[in-house]
């Protein structure tokens, strides 16, 4: 068949479970409180991050609502980017001592991962490192509500977790529904205090979960095609306005939104893997990989070194999706003979060399995107070079396996090449 037509055995079956209440909006985060307590919550312990909350004030006033609308709060600081088992374990123990009914998050997708990894863990005999390894399936969590301060993970809705493991030099993820967000608090207004970079990061990584799913193998779905490549557009419009001037609150919020929307499952539906997730997933396992065996390396900066070189090495497994997205983000046609006035041009344009030239100008294109916001464009970025490649191979094998991807299946020596070509 042509393109686009279905040639495989398609499901396009899909279950979509967004439970998350949102309050968005200018000052929300004033009305964190009461919104705890309309839904029922008394005793909240608080989860944040190395000091930009203490610094802007949000904590201040997170913890002024709770007191105002009479929820009990008890805190767990210092939850770093990337963040590790330890403040899991140590936050249980507080929430169990405390009796917490919710744990509530201010901060980005560390502090809410760290929240999401102790509402499974307190309940849990065991030792929470367990669920990430694999060793238990957690069947009960206490409720995880957020006050989010930075566009990025999509944790405020998502329904996984990723936690690190220094000692075992390992960073894995968990998908579980149990833990989505009650509460999401919205307030556009907290970032306009993020450091550039990790704007650009956020942005990233938005993007990124779009396209996990957009390039998850299957053929195209075109309502989820057009809200995934819509909302593509409105963050790489909204992007350099923020860049720009930090405070623009408009953008702000069109990234904000997006942000959330990228990852709560409405960008794959109809693309989700019969038998497996809603999209490849493979640039979040090679990326995280990145960020387990340099924790200083954020996620979304590792995401945009991975993500082209992945899409390069893949692209001709179905060069229509490709195609499309470049149609629709970016406005690029394959030179077509038969219309294009190709005076001046000395090789013959073939088609296949029309669709690679267009798909290789689309991968161009967001790379360059990514990199226009300050994000890094090879992994000698964060001083890796090729001898450190294969220390990224044994945590990869135990998250991901030997055969990996859905878009294109991968072995680790793919994966290797991967990473080589991205050096
Ligand atoms: O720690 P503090 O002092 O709060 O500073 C943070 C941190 O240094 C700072 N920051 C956050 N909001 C700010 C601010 N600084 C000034 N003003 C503000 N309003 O920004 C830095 C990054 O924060 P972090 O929470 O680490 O960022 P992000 O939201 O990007 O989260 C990254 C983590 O989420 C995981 C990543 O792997 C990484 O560990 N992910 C989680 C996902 C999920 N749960 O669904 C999905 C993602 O794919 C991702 O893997
Ligand atoms: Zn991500």
């Amino acid at each position: 068949g042509s393109p686009g037509t279905r040639e495989r055995i398609i499901v396009n079956d899909f279950r979509f479970y967004s439970p998350t209440r949102f309050v968005f909006g200018r000052k929300v985060t004033d009305r964190t409180g009461e919104e705890l307590a309309a839904l029922g919550y008394r005793r909240a312990l608080i989860v944040y991050g190395q000091g930009s909350v203490v610094r802007t004030g949000t904590l201040d006033r997170v913890k002024a609502s709770l007191d105002a609308a009479g929820v009990e709060h008890a805190e767990l600081s210092g939850v770093r980017p990337n963040p590790e088992i330890g403040s899991v374990r140590a936050g249980a123990q507080l929430a169990r001592d405390f009796g917490a009914d919710v744990v509530l998050a201010v901060g980005g997708g560390s502090a809410m991962d760290a929240a999401k990894g102790i509402a499974v863990a307190a309940p849990y005999d065991g030792d929470a490192w367990d669920f990430w390894r694999k060793r238990a399936v957690p069947s009960t969590c206490l409720p995880v509500a957020c006050v989010v301060t930075i566009p990025a993970s999509g944790s405020e809705a998502s329904n996984s977790c990723v936690i690190s493991n220094d000692a075992e030099h390992l960073k894995c993820g968990l998908n579980t529904d149990i833990y989505r967000p009650v509460l999401a608090v919205m307030d556009p207004e907290l970032t306009f205090t993020l450091p550039p970079y990790q704007t650009a990061a956020g942005v990233t990584d938005m993007i990124a979960h779009i396209m996990e799913r957009f390039f998850s193998g299957q053929p195209a779905a075109p309502v989820t095609d057009n809200i995934a490549l819509g909302m593509i557009r409105a963050v790489i419009e909204a992007a350099p306005r923020v860049m720009e001037d930090p405070r623009d609150y408009d953008a702000r919020a069109d990234i904000m939104w997006v942000g959330t929307l990228a990852h709560n499952g409405l960008a794959g539906c109809g693309l989700g893997v019969p038998g497996g997730r809603d999209g490849d997933w493979t640039c979040h396992g090679l990326e995280h990989e990145l960020s387990a065996f340099d924790t200083s390396i954020t996620h979304g900066a590792g995401l945009a070194v991975i993500f082209p070189a992945w899409m390069r090495y893949v692209w001709r497994e179905h060069p229509e999706r490709f195609l499309e997205f470049g149609r629709q983000v970016f406005g690029i046609e394959p030179v077509d003979p038969a219309v294009d006035d190709l005076t001046g041009i000395d090789e013959e344009v073939t088609p296949e060399r029309a669709v690679a030239d267009a798909v290789e100008a689309t991968i161009d294109e967001l790379q360059d995107f990514f990199v226009s916001l300050g994000m890094p464009r090879t992994l000698s970025a964060f001083g890796m070079q090729e001898d450190d490649i294969e220390q990224l191979m044994p945590g990869l094998t135990i998250n991901r396996g030997e055969l990996f991807g859905s878009f294109k299946k991968l072995t680790l020596d793919d994966a290797r090449a991967i990473y080589r070509s991205a050096l």
